[in-house]
């Protein structure tokens, strides 16, 4: 039942196919390479539920069809074993769509040196975490991470496809720009450096080379609390346009959200029925999107639960949960007091005490996957600005020059990824939305 790699090479016939495959070989002998995923026996039959990553594809060997030593051997056979198996391919009986393999011979390549740790049985978080790097290998993760890709091949698509520019944004930085409070400091050849928070300042001189400019990358935020939507490092996606203003932000968050929805609808079907994802509310994510302002937001909040809400408050996630829940689609809240935001918003010229941002709250208690607005386009003002957050003037010095040297009105969002895989995979946490997270007490594996 063993082989080696020279071995498995020098077996050309029958072809070697893969599981997403079978439905194109149907009566032809073929060979799955992959992992024992469960196995049921009885009597004369064992039924080998076999994963090579493309799919599970159940394997039916019967006793009068192999010989006694491997009906046998193959009983002994355990869970995540890699292995070969060859056989006839058949549309199951009863489930149309779906293909098995009557087995012909069954080959281990190797045998767990253990036993394998997770079980279909029930376990705890924290054990499925420490094992994160088998974790991958069960349906559920599975199909998350297919997800994840489909929307990080949709951002791409939308973007490229309305000719905006890649640029990509650095990882080590000399300066904050989502405050000082969650920065991560690394020392960078005796000098202190950050880990981005943002593209941001990067692609407002990406705008004004290259007009619409997208950069795609993993970000960091020492976030100190433990909550469901807060990653140490995760991924964003952050367009910035010349010539744009709040309106016409809102209108692409709007048209970009809804794109990457109606993606996930089309290819990842499959996928959203093994997470047992209710797509009725993806399905209504459709533009226009409701649009409040943050006076508005602070008077829902009031009626709702929160009556000692006043203008002034930021919101945390039970406040947007209340908000969002408003609503049967993604709801932007749009025109937060400055106060509350970073040092980069253009002021509201009707109300200066306004900053002409938007935020995208998704459905279902999410909240906010988009955080974005009109960036302050005079030196003076953003001088002053990076004066009252007491940030380091001369860190900002390359970012003024973009106010210097024809400045020009513009704006931007930021998309988290994370964040929106949760959505719209329906999950409770942010830790299952990306491969390996990052979080505030785990660094492994
Ligand atoms: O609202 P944020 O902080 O905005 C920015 O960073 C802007 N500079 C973006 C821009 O305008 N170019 O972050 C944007 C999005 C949030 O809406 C959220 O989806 C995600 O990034 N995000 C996080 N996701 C997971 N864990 C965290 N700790 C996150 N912090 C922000
Ligand atoms: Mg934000």
């Amino acid at each position: 039942m063993t082989a080696n790699s020279s071995e498995l090479e020098k077996e050309s016939n029958p072809s070697i196919v893969s599981i997403s495959e079978l439905s194109r070989h149907v009566g032809e002998a073929v060979t799955l390479r992959g992992w024992l995923y469960n196995k049921r026996s009885s009597g004369k039959l064992h039924f080998l539920e076999v994963r090579d990553g493309s799919g599970i594809c159940q394997c039916v060997v019967f006793k009068g069809g192999v010989s006694p030593e491997l009906f046998e051997a193959v009983g002994h056979v355990q869970q995540e074993t890699s292995l070969e198996v060859t056989g006839t391919v058949a549309e199951h009986g009863k489930l149309k769509g779906t293909f098995e393999l009557q087995a012909t011979n069954v080959r281990v390549i190797n045998a767990v040196s253990r036993e394998y740790p997770i079980s279909p049985k029930e376990h705890g978080t924290d054990f499925l975490m420490d094992h994160r790097h088998l974790w991958l290998r069960s349906k559920r993760q599975h199909a998350i991470v297919r997800v994840r890709h489909a929307i990080i091949k949709a951002v791409r698509d939308f973007f490229d496809g309305r000719d905006f520019t890649l640029v990509d944004a650095p990882i080590f930085t000399p300066n904050a720009c989502e405050g000082t409070s969650n920065l991560f400091e690394t020392d960078y050849h005796g000098d202190p450096a950050y880990l981005t928070q943002s593209g941001q300042l990067y692609m407002e001189a990406g705008a004004a080379a290259f007009g619409k400019a997208y950069c795609f990358g993993p970000t960091f935020r020492a976030e100190k609390s433990k909550t469901r939507r807060h990653l140490a490092e995760f991924w964003m996606v952050e367009p910035e346009v010349a010539f744009m203003d709040l309106d016409g932000d809102m209108k692409l968050a709007e048209e970009f959200l809804a794109f990457i929805v109606g993606r996930v609808l089309e290819t990842r079907r499959e996928e959203l029925k093994v997470l047992e994802r209710d797509t009725t509310v993806l399905e209504r994510s459709v533009p226009p999107f409701p649009r409040i302002t943050y006076a508005e937001a602070i008077k829902i909040l009031q009626e709702n639960g929160h009556p000692e809400a006043k203008i002034g408050d930021d919101f945390g996630g039970d406040e947007e949960t209340v908000i969002s829940n408003k609503f049967d689609r993604p709801v932007i809240v749009h025109r937060y007091p400055l106060d509350l935001k970073a040092f980069y918003f253009a002021k509201d010229a009707t109300d200066p005490k306004l900053a002409l941002n938007m935020d995208v709250l998704a459905p279902e208690g999410y909240g906010e996957i988009i955080g974005g607005g009109q960036r302050e386009d005079s030196l003076e003002r953003l001088e002053a600005a990076i004066d009252a957050h007491k940030l380091p003037r001369e860190a900002f010095e390359w970012y003024l020059d973009l106010r210097r040297y024809g400045s020009f009105p513009h704006a931007g969002f930021g998309l988290g990824i994370e964040r929106s895989v949760a959505w719209i995979c329906g999950l409770p946490h942010v830790r299952e939305t990306i491969p390996f997270p990052r979080m505030l007490n785990r660094l492994a594996p």
